[in-house]
C-alpha cells in the first residue's frame, strides 16, 4: 500500500538536499560558456558541469538543465560549442547565467562562429566545437556528450573556477600550458 508523505520524510529530503547542496560547494569547477545555435539565432549559459569524456573518440560533456532556453536550442540543433573561461571572464560567465532576457553575447567580447555555426569565444582558454552525439535524461538534467569536430586553445591564461558558490581565479597558474610531445611532433 503506498504511504503518503509525511512531515518527517519531507524534512529528511529538506535536509538531504541540503546536505547535498552544502557538500557540492566544496567541490570546485572550471567554469564555461556552452554556446549553440539554431536557424542563426545564438544561445548559451553559463556551465560548470563539463568533463571530458574520451580522447579517442574525442568527446567531451555538458549537463545542461531541461527547463532553461540552451537545452531546447541544443536538442534541436544538435551542435554545441564549449568555451573554457579564463579568470578575466568572471563579468561574462554571470551574464550567461542570467536569464535577464538582456542579449549575454552583447557585453563587448569578440565572438567568431565555428563550422558547425555555434558561438566561439575568441579569447576562451580552449574551444570545443561539437556535434551532438547523445543525450542522457536524468532527472532535471541531459548528458549532453559532444563529439568534437574542432579545438582550439591558448598557451597562456588562468582558468576561472567556482567554488563555494563564489568565482575565483585559479592563482598563481599563468603558467605556460606547454603543448604535449604528440601536439608538437603533428605541428
Ligand atoms: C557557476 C555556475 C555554474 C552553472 N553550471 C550549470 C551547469 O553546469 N548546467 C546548467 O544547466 N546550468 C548551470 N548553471 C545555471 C545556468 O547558467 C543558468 O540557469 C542559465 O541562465 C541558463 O540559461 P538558459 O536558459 O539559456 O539555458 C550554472 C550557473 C552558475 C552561476
Amino acid at each position: 500500500m503506498a504511504m503518503a508523505a509525511g512531515p518527517s520524510s519531507y524534512l529528511r529530503a529538506e535536509e538531504a538536499l541540503a546536505t547535498f547542496r552544502n557538500a557540492m560547494r566544496r567541490l570546485a569547477g572550471h567554469v564555461h560558456v556552452v554556446t549553440t545555435c539554431l536557424n542563426g539565432e545564438r544561445g548559451g549559459l553559463t556551465a560548470t558541469a563539463v568533463c571530458s569524456l574520451t580522447a579517442q573518440p574525442p568527446r567531451i560533456l555538458a549537463c545542461i538543465n531541461l527547463s532553461g532556453r540552451s537545452y531546447r536550442m541544443i536538442a534541436e540543433s544538435r551542435v554545441m560549442a564549449v568555451n573554457v573561461l579564463g579568470a578575466e571572464h568572471e563579468a561574462l560567465a554571470r551574464r550567461f547565467a542570467t536569464a535577464s532576457g538582456a542579449d549575454p553575447f552583447d557585453g563587448g567580447e569578440r565572438w567568431t562562429q565555428a563550422a558547425t555555426g555555434a558561438p566561439l569565444l575568441e579569447l576562451a582558454q580552449a574551444s570545443f566545437d561539437c556535434t551532438v552525439d547523445q543525450m542522457l535524461m536524468t532527472g532535471t538534467h541531459a548528458i549532453v556528450i559532444g563529439e568534437i569536430r574542432h579545438i582550439s586553445h591558448r598557451d597562456t591564461g588562468t582558468p576561472l573556477l567556482y567554488v563555494n558558490g563564489e568565482f575565483r581565479g585559479a592563482g598563481p597558474l599563468d603558467l605556460p600550458f606547454a603543448a604535449s610531445a604528440s601536439e608538437q611532433a603533428s605541428r
